[in-house]
């Protein structure tokens, strides 16, 4: 396969995000041999820097992927900084000469992607910069790379969506959600799709239940005047968690192409039962941490940290109860629950399948264990099938045992990053692993009703403390369905 090539423009390039992801994820794209010679990365943000600085920082956050450092330089001379005022039209043409010459010394034959990692008030005001001052006007492809958050509920993403469309088509825009990225992420579908011992049992006569579990050890950091007015129902449900509801319940695609995939992903979002006012408190469960500990040092409440209201009401916990009503899953609850502050970072998948009809194996202190299939999504990345056979000694009793595989393990540690696979995903014009604007509206509509229902304080802030588990309300949430959480390792 030949090598993509392409100007790749970072807006926000001093921020987090470049230096934490993008950076680091450009670099192995080349040293693992996805992009050859013909790219180049121009940095823009407000901050004057000189390309020295810009490159310097780069090569600072690529240290921990370096294997020699020989090439670092080399690398790092495919970056340009340029100064940059967004709502200065100047800006812009000086940026569109900046391109052109780059386009030239780089043979990247007038490829061009935009990519939007700021504060997502500027995004409408650049699109439409770009494309008054002429920066998507090439001979070769333009796309739009947005970062979340995309809106920050329907009516928000609608007009940003609508600034977005007067500029770029559909097909050009690749809304991030990072999580589609992730290995484990993208192997449900494999798993489900190419298993004839999956696939006949994936629906409701089989599966009782499906838990997704997103827990994060990290507060908000630095990030309190974003997050206060987001709260982990905005930042990780209405995107990261749905999407991987959707990819767990879609119908098989009639084949593996992009419009295919996400037609199915709509068709489960629509399907997701709307929660009301009246009824909220049925279905979600919201909380935030006060101080604790973790990892032996003592940490604030969630009210304490910068930025943060005193009295915030904001949640930095969700767990709820989805309900999909659909022939396939008509009565299978798939539970969420992500937050903030808890005792460990992991993502985990856990399909819970009916008991069998009759269980002779009763040894009169325990019922037989479920069967479990757990799609291990980060740190680990892998699968474990929990079964039951038998005892070992005297009687005939069952046991649980597990199958399991490692997947980073086995290929060695070094996984892609999300970041790599998306952004060579777009150089190369792929957008199966991006979200559409038809999701995106979906998942919001379903979280609008919710967040709207809270803020009427229809239902409690349950506090859990920090280092903890989460609130006891996640797990009455379950326990009223006679269900409990899965604490899998
Ligand atoms: C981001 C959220 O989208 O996802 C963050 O804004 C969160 O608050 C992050 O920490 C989690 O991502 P990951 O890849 O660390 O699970």
């Amino acid at each position: 396969e030949q090598h993509p090539k392409a100007v790749i423009v970072i807006f926000g390039a001093t921020g987090d995000l470049a230096k934490r992801k993008l950076f680091p994820s450009i670099y192995r794209l080349v040293r693992n041999n996805k992009i050859g010679k013909e790219f180049a990365v121009v940095g823009v943000g407000r901050r004057p820097l000189t390309n020295e600085e810009f490159r310097h920082n780069v090569q600072e956050s690529i240290q921990s992927s370096i294997e020699d450092s020989t090439e670092t330089d080399e690398f790092s001379s495919h970056f340009y900084y340029h100064p940059f005022d967004v709502t200065n039209p100047s800006s812009y043409n000086e940026l569109k000469t900046v391109l052109h010459e780059l386009d030239n010394s780089y043979n990247t034959e007038g490829n061009r992607m935009f990519y939007l990692a700021m504060a997502p008030e500027f995004f409408g005001t650049i699109a439409s910069n770009l494309k008054k001052e002429g920066l998507t006007d090439t001979k070769g492809w333009s796309r739009l790379v947005i970062e979340k958050p995309f809106g920050h509920d329907l009516p928000s993403a609608q007009t940003l969506n609508q600034e977005l469309r007067e500029v770029f088509n559909e097909d050009q825009i690749y809304r991030i959600d990072h999580y589609l990225g992730k290995e484990m992420v993208q192997n449900i579908e494999v798993i489900r799709f190419a298993n004839a011992i999956f696939e006949p049992l994936w629906n409701n006569r089989y599966i009782s239940n499906i838990q997704i579990t997103s827990s994060e050890v990290l507060g908000v950091e630095d990030r309190g005047r974003y997050y206060e007015h987001s709260g982990a129902l905005r930042d990780m449900v209405q995107n990261h968690m749905l999407q991987m509801v959707a990819l767990l319940a879609m119908e098989p695609p009639i084949k593996l192409a992009t419009d295919e995939i996400r037609s199915e992903k709509v068709k489960v979002l629509r399907a997701l039962r709307p929660v009301n006012e009246e009824n909220v408190s049925d279905y979600f469960v919201r909380g935030q941490y006060y101080s604790g500990s973790l990892f032996n040092k003592s940490v604030p409440a969630y009210r304490e940290e910068s930025n943060v209201d005193e009295q915030s009401m904001t949640e930095t916990y969700v767990a709820g109860k989805v309900m999909i009503d659909n022939f396939r899953w008509a009565g299978v609850p798939f539970y969420i629950r992500t937050g903030k502050r808890l005792k460990e970072k992991s993502t985990k998948i856990v399909i819970q399948f009916k008991d069998i009809p009759m269980n002779l194996y009763y040894n009169r202190k325990e019922d037989l264990a479920p069967n479990l299939l757990v799609i291990h999504i980060q740190p680990d990345e892998g699968i474990t099938l929990q079964l039951n056979a038998k005892k070992t000694g005297s009687g005939v009793y069952g046991k649980p045992i597990e199958l399991d595989y490692c997947n980073n393990c086995l290929d060695g540690i070094n996984t892609p990053e999300a970041y790599e696979k998306l952004i060579y995903d777009c150089m190369r014009g792929d957008a199966t692993n991006f979200t559409h604007w038809d999701e995106v509206a979906l998942s919001w509509s379903y979280v609008d009703t919710i967040s709207h229902a809270w803020k009427k304080e229809k239902a409690e802030l349950a506090f859990y403390r920090a280092g903890s588990a989460g609130p006891k309300e996640a797990d009455e949430l379950l326990e009223r369905d006679s269900f409990h959480w899965w604490h899998v390792g």
